[in-house]
């Protein structure tokens, strides 16, 4: 943990809102061009309206890799703040309004537990692997991906990861996601009897040796809380009300919703799809709340509602709010570099390696 860990003091807590806004806009007046603020499309409204930019994992990491500034405060999850500071160079800081923002699918894969499965898949036969990472995991995972012959990909880009790997090899190990990688391997033409599923508590994931040998795409036993509240029936339900809504699912979703869909992709996707569609279209979307409120608010000439009778919502993107927005800000302002995320010099070119495959691949 960064020993450089700031809380916003309690003398800040009973500041307004106006005022915390006022704070945040003066400050980022007087830092200029030495700030950007970055915002993942699931933040709240409040904070992301302070984002220079906003994007999916993909686009974020894109503008981290091309700017110049000197700080970049993320306002998003832990794993994305990791990914900037890899791609930033050395003289760039990131930092994150609360640094214990992390996120529920980047856990559920231990490095420890991804080099015991490697080395068990390794040991099932002479075939060549290529491991694959969701960006949503460790920098540590990430070097494992560049040190090994392989890249991170995104929900925007998994699709064109996996052609790279089957490029250079017979299988793909797919880690933490299941369900992307699940969903972009059928969606490519690879059936599901040719995917296994890797369990980690289990000796050989569960699987016969047999089995591992006969797969091409392994994947890690890993998914998002968030985006398993969305379920099948549901699409069912709206499709018998509504024959013509059309169903926009994010890949982190299971392979049941997605095959029920009519449209899948990044949260960036998602939002070019209803931007671009008629006024009058009615649009069903599986994804956090934060993004599928605000796409309601932006576009009240269509029907927009979330896909489930509640509203999912990401509880480490919210940690970022605008009061502590407000204190990194002012804490940067006096020169106190709090709350930086510094990614372990042992994992940083590895996982730059891996990084840059990525944002190397034609899509
Ligand atoms: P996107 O890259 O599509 O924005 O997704 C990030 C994420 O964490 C989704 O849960
Ligand atoms: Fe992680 Fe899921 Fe939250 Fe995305 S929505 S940041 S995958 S927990």
């Amino acid at each position: 943990m960064n020993k450089n860990v700031s809380t916003p003091p309690e003398s800040m807590k009973s500041v307004s809102m106006e005022e915390l806004n006022i704070r945040i806009i003066n400050i980022k007046k007087h830092l200029d061009k030495r700030l950007l603020i970055l915002g993942h499309h699931y933040q709240t409204d409040d904070v992301i309206r302070h984002a220079d930019e906003r994007g999916d994992s993909f686009a974020l990491a894109k503008i981290a890799s091309q700017t110049d500034a000197e700080y970049i405060v993320f306002c998003g999850v832990h794993f994305m703040a990791e990914t900037a500071d890899i791609i930033t160079s050395a003289n760039q800081k990131v930092f994150i309004p609360d640094v214990t923002a992390g996120c529920f699918l980047a856990d559920c894969a231990r490095s420890d537990d991804v080099e015991d499965a490697w080395e068990e898949i390794r040991s099932a036969g002479s075939f060549r692997t290529i491991p694959i990472t969701y960006v949503n995991s460790s920098a540590e995972l990430k070097a494992f991906c560049g040190k090994n012959g392989g890249l991170v990909c995104t929900s925007s880009n998994a699709g064109a990861a996996i052609d790279w790997a089957f490029e250079r090899g017979q299988k793909v190990f797919f880690f933490p996601d299941q369900h992307l990688g699940r969903n972009t391997a059928f969606n490519m033409g690879i059936p599901l009897n040719e995917m296994i599923l890797w369990d980690p508590e289990e000796p050989l994931g569960g699987n016969s040796i047999e089995a591992i040998r006969n797969a091409r795409v392994i994947l890690w036993d890993g998914f998002c809380i968030v985006h398993l509240e969305f379920n099948a029936e549901y699409v069912n339900i709206l499709r018998k009300q509504d024959p013509s809504v059309n169903v926009i699912v994010h890949p982190e979703c299971n392979f049941e919703v997605a095959q029920t869909a009519d449209y899948m992709g990044s949260t960036a996707y998602i939002i070019k799809m209803i931007e671009q569609s008629p006024a009058g279209s009615h649009w069903a979307v599986a994804t956090e709340k934060n993004l599928v409120n605000r796409l309601k608010k932006q576009h009240p000439d269509k029907r927009i509602e979330i896909l489930q009778s509640f509203e999912p919502y990401c509880k480490s993107m919210a940690q970022i709010t605008v009061l502590n927005l407000a204190h990194q800000l002012e804490q940067l302002s006096q020169g106190n570099l709090v709350n930086q995320v510094i990614v372990d010099k042992k994992y940083r070119k590895e996982a730059l390696t891996a990084l840059n495959r990525m944002l190397e691949l034609k899509i």
